[in-house]
């Protein structure tokens, strides 16, 4: 396993959370399921990506007395789903937040040298101020991730938090050594990539799966 900064990296290891993850790997599982699976995933992710989101006391009157709670203490925040699969993890993060801004990147691998292409990008308005929560299901080499935090960055955004379902070790390591404050989120951490930079064992094209176009 290559050595990288683990003081930003989380890896939600809860039972319901591994339990989805297994029936969302297996070849067998529907188009209806994958998507629904993916969203209930997202779900959990985002719960635990924005633990620290800073509060402000709030009065509130009960029916008995008056007393103290608390409420999110208005920080804006934004989804930036890379295109295709990462839309699959929209709804969820919406669920959460259902305020939240969406922006989108447009990122493609080429089948045979495996580097992304960048074909479409939109942010919403002040998306600096914001805090970011970039998703992708698969961080296989890296190099999409890579990508849409670079365009994130030059954009002016501070706070980035990357949510993947499936990495590994590899893409893991490019993505916390391109961006020194970078925080990334995952389901699992598989074993390898393979010669074509598929994740083994994975769960296969995470965008043919979300859509069913294959
Ligand atoms: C997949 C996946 C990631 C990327 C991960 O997208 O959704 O964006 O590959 O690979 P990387 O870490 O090596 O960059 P793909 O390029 O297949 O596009 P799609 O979502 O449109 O299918
Ligand atoms: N993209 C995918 O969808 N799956 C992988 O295993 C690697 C990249």
């Amino acid at each position: 396993m290559p050595a990288y900064d683990e003081s930003r990296l989380t890896v939600i290891d809860h039972p319901l959370v591994q339990h989805k993850l297994a029936i969302l790997r297996n070849k067998k599982t529907s188009t209806k399921d994958f998507r629904e699976l993916v969203t209930e995933l997202s779900i959990f992710e985002g719960y635990e990506a924005l633990r620290d989101l800073p509060l402000e006391d709030v009065e509130v009157e009960t029916p008995l007395e008056v007393t103290t709670g608390k409420k999110i203490a208005g920080k804006k925040i934004a989804v930036i789903p890379i295109l295709r699969a990462g839309l699959g993890m929209v709804d969820g993060i919406l669920t959460l937040v259902p305020s939240a801004r969406v922006g989108h990147v447009g990122l493609e691998r080429d089948h045979e040298t495996h580097l992304p292409r960048t074909y479409y990008c939109k942010f919403p308005p002040s998306v600096a101020d914001r805090t970011c929560l970039v998703v992708d299901p698969m961080l296989a080499t890296g190099g999409s991730l890579i990508e849409a935090i670079k365009l994130l960055r030059k954009a002016g955004v501070k706070d980035i938090r990357a949510l993947t379902l499936v990495s590994c070790p590899e893409g893991v390591k490019a993505v916390l050594d391109s961006d020194p404050d970078v925080r990334l989120f995952t389901c699992t951490i598989d074993r390898e990539l393979n010669d074509h930079a598929y994740i083994l064992p994975g769960l296969g094209d995470a965008g043919d799966r979300v859509y069913g176009t294959k």
